[in-house]
């Protein structure tokens, strides 16, 4: 039998009812079927498709385009799934109507659920714009890839008091502006519990310890098939690119040796 869609009021009494809740990314149609059939809460389109997805340095590049391009293979594949697609860079800093008809058209053309934005401060009054349009909106604090440079790197953020002081406040005003749930990247653990108890709407933790109301990693982390860096907070759940590189020599060396196809994979 299909699960159901997840609901944003049913999200909100998972947290109520303590029921940890689970975020994963995933990138197209055959990944988000395999997420979706494991049963996951929602699905992140990830601007970080940018690294994982096109071989990108990192996620700034990413365009609207990519990003609509991924989120439609996406829905197309996890008809049930609540997915969130991110707004990439730049889409949504520049003015308050940019970023309405861009998380718009993820919404319209691309079928996603919600988006997601990055940033506190100036981006909270962008977030309340788009949800008053009727976008429901995922805030992302802490480490945020997309400037990472003015962060000085992708390292912890909040050590110092008044940089945890500033997160907190960032997303007690990102509930106030509306959004529906946040994610918090890249924390220490005290602080993200800090939060999740201050805030009513789900923290969705990545980087961010057990305290969080929910959990996001990215699809090819957990499934070991990236290799350029592994973060400390990533959990590798399985070893896949060995078996994949097994599969496709076994395929080569039988052509190779006239073993593939064989009378049964052939017609008469
Ligand atoms: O782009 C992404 O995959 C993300 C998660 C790491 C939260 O933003």
């Amino acid at each position: 039998m299909a699960k159901e869609k997840l609901t944003i009021p049913q999200l909100l009494a998972m947290k109520q009812q303590g029921r940890k809740i689970t975020m994963l990314t995933a990138y197209d149609y055959g990944q988000a079927q395999l997420v979706e059939e494991a049963g996951v809460d929602m699905i992140l389109v990830g601007d970080s498709l940018g690294m994982t997805m096109l071989g990108l340095p990192s996620t700034v590049p990413v365009t609207m385009a990519e990003m609509l391009h991924h989120t439609k293979a996406v829905v197309r594949g996890a008809p049930n799934t609540f997915v969130i697609a991110d707004l990439p860079f730049l889409s949504y800093q520049v003015s308050r109507e940019e970023a309405i008809r861009n998380a718009g058209l993820l919404v319209k053309e691309g079928g996603a659920d919600a988006v997601k934005l990055e940033g506190g401060g100036a981006m909270v009054a962008v977030a309340q714009a788009v949800v008053q349009a009727g976008i429901p909106v995922q805030g992302h604090l802490g480490l945020t890839p997309q400037t990472a440079t003015q962060l000085g790197g992708y390292r912890v953020q909040g050590k110092e008091a008044a940089q945890a002081q500033a997160i907190v406040q960032d997303a007690k005003a990102l509930e106030e502006a509306g959004c529906f749930s946040l994610v918090l990247e890249c924390v220490p653990m005290g602080l993200a519990a800090e939060i999740t108890r201050a805030l009513s709407i789900p923290v969705i933790g990545i980087g961010a310890g057990p305290d969080c109301d929910g959990q996001v990693l990215v699809y090819h982390d957990v499934l070991g098939l990236f290799r350029r860096f592994v973060p400390r907070f990533v959990k590798q759940y399985a070893q896949l690119r060995e078996p994949i590189i097994n599969a496709f020599q076994t395929y080569i060396q039988e052509v190779r040796e006239g073993r593939f196809p064989d009378e049964a994979h052939s017609f008469k």
